[in-house]
């Protein structure tokens, strides 16, 4: 909801009914509540963007009652930005719901030139720390991730540095990414035995994407953290909006590193027979793909990307339709496996 004040200046005042549909998951066995849907500021806030769409898209989010904001050091581009635009949104609309903000970063890929700005190095992760609190306008975050394992830095350094950031009060919890089942287990030990709340791991997960069935769900489900799955769509893959072809403003059209057209094409035939699924579902294929995710017992939230108010609006209406019959499940098995 938007209001003019008499200086003109639109102020912005949440919805009121912001926590009418919005559906609240425990993380693990912790005191959190994470939203169905989390939004994700990889792409499309950075200082390439433009920050009154990335403002839309975050005043949009949270009136659907997505509490959950996720940043990371590098996001962008360039580095460090999406957490700087993030910063001055903040101040411009979200400072009075701060308490109502569940905010993360992480730190784990290049993010400064040098030897101590990469990996998982105490020295790396505690500088990270300071610099996106700085950016982001906070004075914590309610999530530190470790973005990616480091096979050259020993495990417990950079859990020890975790602990420290959660003592120093720069972080409420902590998290992993990107870790496998194996190291997931030896991080948990080693921060059970820190006494450091870790509530939870961010991994890839999509109907296209199902690597996490491969023994990841098995741990967090034992170790009792949460799961948030990241780039549920396949980026935008599992939308309507490649069916035919590849439009302008795309992120496929955009931005060849992460997704590019080759993998659009090569996926193209099992999009379309997922597509033909989710119409006789009466869903978007966008809404089937995170029906699907929210339907899978061990996942807490769903970590959405969007570049704009109204891919939100339609994909938060997954909520209404996590029902799968068990055909549906074999036929979409049977393209994805
Ligand atoms: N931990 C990690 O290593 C890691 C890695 C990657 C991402 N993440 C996290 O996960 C978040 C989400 O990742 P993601 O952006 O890849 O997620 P995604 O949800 O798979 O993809 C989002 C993109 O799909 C398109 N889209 C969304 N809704 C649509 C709709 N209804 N119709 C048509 N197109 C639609 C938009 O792209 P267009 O620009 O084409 O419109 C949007 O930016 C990130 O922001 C980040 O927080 C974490």
């Amino acid at each position: 909801m938007i209001i003019n004040d008499k200086s003109n200046i639109e102020t912005y005042k949440a919805s009121p009914e912001r926590y009418k549909t919005m559906k609240y998951n425990r993380s693990g066995n912790s005191g959190v509540l994470l939203p169905s849907i989390s939004l994700g500021l990889w792409h499309n806030f950075g200082f390439v963007d433009h920050l009154e769409t990335s403002r839309s898209i975050l005043r949009c989010a949270f009136d659907l009652g997505i509490t959950h904001f996720d940043l990371a050091n590098n996001y962008g581009p360039p580095y460090g930005s999406a957490e700087e635009n993030f910063g001055i949104l903040f101040n411009k609309d979200f400072k009075n719901y701060r308490d109502e903000l569940f905010l993360s970063t992480k730190a784990g890929y290049d993010m400064w030139p040098g030897p101590y700005g990469n990996w998982g190095s105490r020295k790396y992760l505690i500088a990270s720390i300071d610099q996106s609190l700085k950016r982001m306008k906070q004075e914590y975050v309610d999530v530190f991730y470790h973005h990616r394992p480091d096979p050259n830095t020993p495990l417990e350094e950079t859990m020890i540095a975790l602990a420290d950031i959660v003592r120093q009060g720069k972080a409420l919890y902590v998290g992993i990414s990107n870790y496998k089942p194996k190291e997931t287990v030896e991080a948990s030990k080693l921060l059970k035995a820190l006494k450091v709340p870790f509530i939870i791991h961010q991994a890839r997960y999509s109907i296209l994407d199902r690597w996490v069935e491969d023994g990841l769900i098995e741990v967090i489900d034992k170790e009792q953290i949460g799961c948030i799955a990241f780039s549920p769509l396949a980026q935008g893959l599992l939308t309507d909006k490649y069916l035919k072809g590849i439009p302008s403003h795309s992120r496929a059209a955009k931005d060849h590193t992460y997704l590019d057209v080759e993998h659009v094409s090569n996926n193209l035939q099992k999009i379309k027979t997922l597509n033909k699924i989710a119409e006789k579902r009466g869903q978007k294929l966008s809404q089937m793909a995170i029906s699907w995710l929210l339907s899978q017992p061990k996942v807490t939230s769903v970590l959405l990307g969007a570049s704009s108010p109204e891919q939100l609006k339609e994909n938060i209406l997954a909520l209404n339709n996590v029902e799968f019959s068990r055909e549906e499940l074999t036929q979409i098995n049977s393209i994805s496996l």
